[in-house]
């Protein structure tokens, strides 16, 4: 029988519940999948918590995964069982078998394991639209990344340096300023005890960075605004700390005629062509070394509560995994 986690209602890492689903065949254009590993992420707090609305319930909770294809509708084509695949933001992941719709996934080159698939197609596709559409980085800017010692965070820093910028890293605390500086941060921020635009002025010779990678939302919206240098883009990609709170457009202008965007990952994969154009970017990144995708912490699946208490609490570095099989 396939187990998953599911929750019935909002609430703390106690609503997630390990329960036996039924998964079915699957629709003409649908996959069956095995799951081998479950990626971890912070938007999984924000269905569960309700911060992200959820239409109907129960519901199993997880956006990222990987395995292997079991079976296909008859309308698939260019996918077969015994495939090992991927996907990005499809509702559903904590479990382990699920289908899915054959478009939502990419085949993995040999050169990518299923963990590291699972801890990067999310994080990794995130950070490749915030580094070449959000704002192109050009070799030579500098540029500040949020939660730097974190799941995207390490991913953005790394491809960042790549791409010849300076990399400031913004960190909660001196130990992740560590191991923020040890995976690339030219600079780290500890913001728990530093100011951030202070720092970044410093840093930059009263200048500022050319884009704010701002993953923290609500505390530190302000802070990135003031770190910017003239025509600026604050790229407000998440609320680790709660929502931006409403602001009025015209205090762009006196701080030097700034960018502000918040975007997301679902736009950025909503078409094929999009989806595979990061994808394929993302695979050559990290078969070549460019990028390292760092799982430092795994889980068993049916263990997510706690996976989900160490994430909030601030205690994981890199990315994190949930294991099926346990
Ligand atoms: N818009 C998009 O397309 C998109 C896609 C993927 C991810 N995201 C966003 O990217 C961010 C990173 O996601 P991730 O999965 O890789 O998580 P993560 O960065 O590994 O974990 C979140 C980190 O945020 C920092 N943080 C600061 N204030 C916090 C608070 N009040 N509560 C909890 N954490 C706080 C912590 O690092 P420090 O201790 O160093 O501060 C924490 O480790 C999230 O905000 C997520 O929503 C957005």
């Amino acid at each position: 029988m396939t187990h998953a986690i599911c929750i019935h209602e909002t609430g703390g890492p106690e609503v997630l519940r390990w329960e036996a689903v039924e998964v079915g065949e699957p629709g003409l254009k649908q996959v069956r999948l095995k799951q081998t590993a479950v990626g971890l992420n912070y938007i999984d707090v924000y269905f569960r918590t309700g911060l992200y609305p959820i239409a109907k319930y129960p519901i199993v909770l997880g956006q990222e995964g990987a395995g292997v294809v079991e079976a296909v509708g008859t309308e698939v084509e260019g996918l077969k069982a015994g495939d090992r695949v991927a996907y990005p933001m499809c509702m559903g992941a904590y479990t382990q078998q699920r289908l899915i719709d054959a478009d939502k996934l990419v085949k993995l080159p040999d050169s990518i394991d299923d963990r590291t698939a699972a801890a990067m197609m999310l994080k990794g596709l995130t950070a490749h639209y915030l580094l070449y559409r959000t704002y192109p980085v050009k070799a030579g800017d500098t540029i500040l990344v949020y939660a730097a010692a974190g799941g995207v965070g390490q991913i953005l820093t790394q491809w960042g340096k790549a791409l010849g910028a300076t990399v400031i890293g913004c960190v909660g605390s001196d130990g992740k300023a560590q191991l923020a500086r040890k995976n690339g941060c030219d600079f780290t921020i500890n913001y728990s005890r530093e100011s951030i635009s202070r720092q970044v002025r410093e840093i930059t010779s009263g200048e500022g960075v050319a884009v704010a990678y701002d993953s923290i939302g609500k505390a530190t919206f302000e802070d990135s605004l003031d770190s910017l240098k003239p025509f600026g883009v604050l790229a407000s990609y998440g609320n680790a700390s709660g929502p931006v709170d409403p602001f009025s457009p015209g205090i762009l202008a006196p701080k030097g005629s700034l960018y502000v965007t918040r975007p997301t990952l679902a736009t950025h994969i909503s078409t094929r062509e999009l989806y595979l154009e990061g994808a394929e970017r993302l695979f050559k990144a990290v078969s070549e070394g460019v990028v390292n995708i760092n799982v430092n912490q795994t889980y068993a699946l049916k263990d997510a509560a706690q996976a989900h208490s160490d994430l909030e609490a601030r205690k994981t570095t890199g990315s994190t995994v949930l294991l099926p099989e346990g």
